[in-house]
């Protein structure tokens, strides 16, 4: 990173960005740390001595103000669908890149349409710099590098989180709220949700995952050919049937705001930031399958540790790498920016598969 680039982290006091901020001091980042609340980005800032800004996302004027102070701002305030676009509109308006942690499939689905104007800019807009999608795009882009004749992906995708935030809920709700997406013939369709299930072997062990929107699914939509993936969390065979059959009443039902409000909040328990526990504990797995024109399907596996961890050391790779790389311009994941090799840069990842 050239030692006169500055960054922001919006968000900073959020679960997610307080951790993004302790990994960033450890790299020796000195970053602006940026919100809405006026208390609490006080109190960050005093205790690790950083500059500050207070600032609200309804405030365009005093927004991009804020962000002409700086090379690229760091999204950590989800759900991204409802902070995104105005963060984007003001780094357009004043030339600073762009990054955020989304992992919100509708969220991703909209960066095509910035890629013309991020030209213009001449900045980098980019959207996925977490676990799901760094991680999940990048295996499949190292998996395509080995199937050179793919025609069809499935990603299964196994978080192990120590921990899930209130917003992390809401966000997921919201994105349920929609139904569920494939890409078929080259197109993104609309589907149920858990559409399809499936199971396969890895190490003796049988694994069970159904179909959901993931933001990977929007990332390899834009970034592949592939005209036939699928992307799905772990669940069982039973789950996913309940799921699909009621994939069109809970569409429905969550349509009304204040029951998917609800929904958003069950099980949900008061957050603080903190490490989670030992990292040893936690293992993160992905799995893609790909299949050749001849119908073979050829397995790659990556394994790396706990969730929040993992995204907060992906998102000061992307962070890192954004700053580093002079000209980079448009709309970007970050397999689609930097390639698979990103992975190369992450302790802790380890990948299989031929
Ligand atoms: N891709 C991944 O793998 C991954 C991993 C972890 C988290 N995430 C995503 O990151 C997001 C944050 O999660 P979290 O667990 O850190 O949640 P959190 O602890 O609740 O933090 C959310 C942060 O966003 C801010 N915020 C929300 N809406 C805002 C708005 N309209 N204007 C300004 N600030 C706003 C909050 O500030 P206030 O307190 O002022 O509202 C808070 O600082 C979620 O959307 C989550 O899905 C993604």
């Amino acid at each position: 990173m050239a030692a006169n680039q500055q960054w922001m982290l919006y968000g900073a006091y959020g679960f997610t960005g307080g951790m993004i901020l302790d990994d960033a001091l450890r790299r020796g980042h000195r970053p602006s740390i940026a919100g809405r609340d006026r208390n609490r980005l006080q109190e960050l800032a005093r205790t690790h001595d950083l500059p500050y800004r207070v600032v609200s996302l309804d405030d365009k004027q005093a927004l991009c103000a804020a962000l002409g102070e700086v090379d690229l701002v760091l999204n950590a305030a989800g759900p991204f669908s409802e902070t995104g676009a105005r963060l984007i509109a003001a780094c357009l308006d004043v030339g600073t890149a762009y990054a955020d942690i989304s992992g919100e499939f509708h969220h991703i689905r909209t960066l095509a349409r910035h890629d013309a104007a991020a030209k213009k800019a001449g900045i980098a807009i980019l959207t996925g710099a977490g676990f799901g999608v760094t991680f999940g795009e990048c295996l499949a882009h190292y998996a395509l590098s080995r199937v050179q004749d793919a025609v069809r992906l499935r990603v299964s995708v196994a978080a192990d989180n120590a921990q899930t935030t209130a917003t992390v809920r809401r966000t997921v709700v919201e994105v349920l709220a929609k139904g569920g997406y494939a890409v078929e013939l080259g197109k993104l369709r609309r589907r149920p949700l858990a559409h399809t299930h499936w199971t396969f072997k890895d190490r003796g062990e049988s694994r069970s995952f159904a179909a959901a929107p993931l933001g990977e699914l929007a990332a390899l939509y834009r970034s592949t050919n592939i005209h036939d993936i699928v992307v799905g969390r772990q669940l069982s065979a039973g789950k996913a049937r309940i799921l699909r059959l009621l994939s069109p009443w809970l569409r429905l039902a969550l349509s009304i705001p204040a029951l998917r409000k609800r929904a958003g909040r069950i099980g949900s328990k008061p957050q603080t930031a903190q490490s989670p526990g030992n990292p040893a504990e936690f293992r993160s797995r992905i799995w893609v399958e790909a299949w050749d024109r001849l119908g073979r399907s050829h397995l790659f596996y990556l394994e790396t540790g706990e969730g929040y961890a993992e995204t907060a050391k992906a998102t000061l790779v992307n962070v890192e790498k954004m700053l580093s790389h002079d000209g980079l311009a448009g709309s970007f994941t970050p397999a689609s920016a930097f390639g698979y090799a990103l992975l190369d840069q992450l302790d802790d990842v380890q990948i299989s598969g031929k």
